[in-house]
């Protein structure tokens, strides 16, 4: 198995560096336009195998996509990262160029590949990856949901002073300040947290999740690297791994929840094809309302691009 990720930065090292850690592909690829970062990052992730005994060959490149020919995943986390007063949002014109010229470079070497995407605004360049790609919704994924869980899901961990591994929880919707968290499939192992813990902390704890992004903005004058690299290379290794596992990706929706032609997050099930199912969860008229709140926000960026995709 190979997975490349395109992007050196602070998210496409770590992500790299935590694939590699797991094993999860025999070869991983890291790619960055700058001269030698890549390389750099690549040969200081493979000096710590034998320190943490792991096999998977890290290379690094810099902008050559010949080194990514048939690559199983791509993980794509080119494109600038918000900095303080910037919302997720702002990026989409400079992002979204970056995000199609490397979906046609890695399609040149991959054509069959599957694509996670985490540049931001997460949705709509996950949008972005697909129409450039023309491949199957099933092969074309966004990273919010992963990420936006596992927030959650440490928060709740606080509070209750409970092992964070012992918490399941789902959320939906787009990765912005609409996204859903779902307290009545937010269980530690199948108690619901809704019997665990008072509605005030619920709340509180789904406002910390929503602005979760922004907290570590300001704290670092930059977006974070650690949970969002962990997160993509959680999904990665799902696939090269054909685990099955059951996690929230933004995916192309056709009808699911009454949604249609949107990118959204949802609960699917990763195996070596891409998404394998959808699992579709019965929600609440009020579950229903906030995540078609949160499609129509994804929609509307949606439309944003559509016309900068016109005038290219
Ligand atoms: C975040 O939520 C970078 O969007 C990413 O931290």
């Amino acid at each position: 198995m190979k997975i490349s990720v395109i992007g050196a930065g602070n998210v496409g090292a770590t992500c790299a560096d935590v694939l590699a850690h797991k094993d999860a592909a025999s070869e991983i690829v890291l790619l960055d336009v700058k001269e030698g970062i890549a390389e750099g990052k690549a040969l200081d992730i493979w000096h710590s195998a034998p320190i943490d005994r792991f096999n998977a060959k890290t290379i690094g490149v810099t902008n050559d996509y010949t080194a990514t020919v048939n690559s199983n995943v791509v993980v794509i986390t080119s494109g600038l990262p918000r900095k303080p007063g910037m919302s997720r949002d702002d990026l989409i014109e400079f992002n979204s160029k970056v995000v199609k010229e490397v979906v046609e470079n890695i399609l040149k070497y991959s054509p069959d590949t599957i694509i996670i995407v985490v540049s931001n605004p997460l949705d709509v360049m996950t949008y972005q990856a697909y129409i450039t790609s023309n491949l199957p919704r099933t092969r074309v994924l966004g990273m919010a949901g992963v990420l936006d869980t596992g927030r959650y899901r440490a928060f709740i961990a606080d509070e209750l002073n409970i092992s964070p591994k012992d918490i399941h929880a789902v959320l939906m919707g787009g990765h912005g300040d609409t996204m859903v968290p779902l307290p009545r499939f937010t269980t530690v192992t199948g108690v619901p947290i809704t019997e665990l813990l008072p509605k005030e902390k619920i709340d509180a704890v789904i406002k910390r999740t929503k602005y979760g992004g922004g907290e570590l903005v300001r704290l670092m004058g930059t977006s974070a690297w650690y949970a969002p690299g962990s997160a993509a290379a959680r999904m990665a290794e799902a696939i090269t791994r054909n685990q099955k596992r059951v996690l929230p990706c933004s995916i192309k929706l056709e009808g699911e929840f009454g949604l249609k032609d949107v990118f959204v997050g949802v609960p699917v099930v990763l195996g070596k094809h891409g998404i394998e199912q959808i699992i579709k969860l019965k929600l609440n008229d009020s579950e229903m309302e906030l995540l078609h709140k949160s499609a129509s926000a994804v929609k509307e960026m949606m439309n944003v691009l559509d016309k900068l995709e016109k005038n290219r």
